[in-house]
């Protein structure tokens, strides 16, 4: 006899009068005056067991039973009786007269109840094998494994194969720091996690596979978020002999079909928005399109006010002034003010000015504010009339270098989007949001080291008649990439790629890496470029921000099976971990600062 014939949750009225026999855990024992409900859990969810005493043996085993106890059940399947049909669950209309039970191995009490909605994340990841036997868990697992079939499915019906890439490699620049691991063998030596296979598929093009992809992971050290994992899972692609546009819409294909197939949902069309457009009118390159605030643009008014907090920031070179209309704003209380004012601090902002519309046909007199003293009338007048300003409405102004009001304001309209006021006020739209943003310059100035770096990864290339502002005006120069943006977060990003030496060499000295240092650090990249690399391009995308987004989690830590904390540990295997002294020193490793044994 077979140990188990059906799964639990797929128990239907399809059974109604069969014999089965069932394997899985003890989600909840009831007992009901001589009669015990389990309801028995497995991967596809939980059906009912009835228990009669008229089974004495079985009976008895029945009352031991505890929570999370596997066993093994045999019985019938019926008809719920009336009035206690559930059809919250699959196997809803129907219950188990059971048998038999053999209790296949016990659990000791479990350190909380399966069902509590309201666990600490602490508890869940220390705790996490329990943790993923909730159904929320294991909805989520399943739907990550379904995403990335329905993946593997379209690349290979369009000619894409799967090429593993190795994982103890060199330094792979996408901007974050390198987790190291020492050589053994080679004394002082290290081999660097990939920050992504972004240099192997590249050289993959110029072997001539021409379509790749990986389901793969790449290792970062760098801040986590909610949406940041130090080591996650990208579907990395690559290809020969397509354009930019080709790219876009073959990826956009199968992100829509993706999205069809698993979870049923028709994406529509994707916008397409320059990087210029999405900074200007939102301060940020993966604007949440739900939100309906945009930003007005002040900067060239506000040079000859007396208001100095609007005025510095507009007569500096790099600052910005700008102002976020809030439809019906003026309703808000000055301590919300006060809360937004100190939520836009933690990005740099010095405060938050802000303008009541409380009656336009009164001019001054029917604005509130701080500020509008300060404000001649041509300036004022272009405020109101280029937000659109109407009575109700709410102005809130950033000035300063535009990279502070970007984020600063950026974030201001998603929070005040998705509050409570938000979607009461129809500021938030209830959708799905994708969007393509292009055109992103090739450099951007990192003020602390004082030089050009690269927005993508050194290895995209620049717009067609951009070359020589690569050496001109880097700031002015854009490259061939673009990123798939859902609902304000990044999914994925890519370009074409520079397929010839002489202009991978141009970039590398528009980024201050000499000859002899992107020789030791890419020479094995500008070697190849010279074999008759073809023209190639690419992009990655996040699985597990998609997934995430797919579920509606708010961290992408509730799709990984086995995540990594804010702070990088494990709190099941506590890993990080001190190793022995010995394995330090076959190393060669002497630690700086020795842990106490
Ligand atoms: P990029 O660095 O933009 O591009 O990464 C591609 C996508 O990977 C996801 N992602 C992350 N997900 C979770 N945790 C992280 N720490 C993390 N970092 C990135 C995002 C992002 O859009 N080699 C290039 C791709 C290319 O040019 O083809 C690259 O890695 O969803
Ligand atoms: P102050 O003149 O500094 O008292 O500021 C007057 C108003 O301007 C207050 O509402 C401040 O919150 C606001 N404010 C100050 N600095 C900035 C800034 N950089 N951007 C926007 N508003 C600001």
């Amino acid at each position: 006899m077979p140990m188990r014939s059906h799964y639990c949750g797929a128990v239907t009225e399809a059974l109604i009068g069969q014999p089965v026999t069932l394997c899985g855990w003890v989600n909840r024992r009831r007992d009901h005056g001589g009669v015990i409900f389990i309801d028995l859990r497995d991967r596809e969810g939980t059906v009912q067991v009835v228990c009669d005493p008229d089974r004495p043996q079985m009976f008895a085993t029945a009352e031991h039973l505890r929570n999370e106890y596997c066993i093994q059940v045999r019985g019938v399947v019926r008809a719920r009786p009336e009035g206690t049909v559930n059809d919250a669950i699959r196997s809803g209309k129907v219950e188990v007269l059971c048998h038999e039970i053999e209790v296949l191995n016990p659990s000791v009490t479990p350190p909380f109840q399966l069902d509590d909605d309201n666990l600490s994340e602490t508890t869940r990841l220390t705790h996490r094998v329990l943790d993923l036997r909730r159904p929320y868990m294991q909805r989520n697992l399943m739907l990550r494994y379904r995403v990335a079939m329905e993946t593997r499915r379209f690349l290979d019906a369009h000619g894409f194969i799967d090429i593993e890439t190795p994982m103890l490699t060199r330094s792979t620049p996408e901007g974050a720091r390198d987790y190291l691991v020492p050589s053994r063998v080679h004394d002082g030596m290290f081999y660097a996690l990939p920050q992504s296979p972004q240099l192997f598929k590249q050289l993959l093009m110029v072997a001539g596979f021409d379509r790749y992809y990986q389901i793969t992971k790449c290792f970062r050290d760098e801040d986590l978020r909610a949406d940041r994992q130090p080591e996650f899972t990208q579907i990395d692609i690559e290809t020969s002999f397509m354009t930019e546009q080709e790219i876009r819409d073959l990826f956009q294909g199968m992100i829509k079909t993706v999205f069809a197939n698993t979870i049923g949902v028709d994406l529509g069309e994707f916008p397409v928005m320059t990087y210029a457009e999405a900074m200007a009118r939102f301060g940020s390159d993966k604007p949440d399109l739900r939100v309906k605030l945009e930003f007005t643009e002040l900067t060239d008014v506000m040079k000859d006010v007396e208001f100095k907090v609007f005025s510095g920031p507009a007569n500096m070179p790099g600052g910005r002034v700008v102002a976020l209309r809030v439809p019906g704003g003026a309703q808000m209380s000055r301590s919300e003010i006060d809360a937004y004012t100190e939520f836009v601090k933690i990005y740099g902002a010095k405060g938050l000015a802000w303008i009541k519309v409380n009656d336009l046909a009164a001019g001054r007199d029917g604005l509130q504010s701080p500020i509008v003293k300060n404000l001649h009338d041509a300036a004022l007048q272009a405020v109101l009339q280029r937000s659109g300003a109407r009575d109700g409405d709410l102005l809130l102004f950033g000035a300063d270098k535009a990279k502070v009001v970007n984020d600063a304001i950026g974030a201001l309209r998603v929070k005040i989007g998705h509050s409570a006021f938000g979607k009461a006020n129809g500021l938030f739209e209830d959708r799905w949001a994708p969007l393509w943003v292009v055109d992103f310059p090739m450099f951007e100035y990192d003020e602390e080291e004082r030089r050009w770096v690269a927005v993508h990864h050194p290895f995209t290339a620049p717009k067609d008649g951009h070359e020589d502002l690569m050496a001109t005006d880097p700031g002015a120069c854009l490259a061939k990439a673009y990123d798939m943006v859902l609902n304000g977060w990044e999914l994925g990003g890519g370009s074409v790629r520079i397929h010839r030496a002489d202009v991978q060499r141009k970039v590398f000295a528009a980024l201050n890496i000499g000859e002899d240092e992107a020789r030791a650090k890419f020479g094995f990249l500008l070697d190849a470029l010279q074999y008759g690399a073809p023209p190639h391009g690419g992009l990655a995308f996040g699985l597990d921000r998609l997934v995430t987004l797919m579920t509606g989690a708010e961290s992408i830590r509730d799709v990984i099976a086995f995540p990594k904390t804010q702070r990088a540990q494990c709190l099941l295997t506590h890993a990080p971990s001190p190793v022995d002294e010995k394995q330090l020193r076959e190393l060669h490793i002497r630690l700086r600062n020795p842990q106490p044994a």
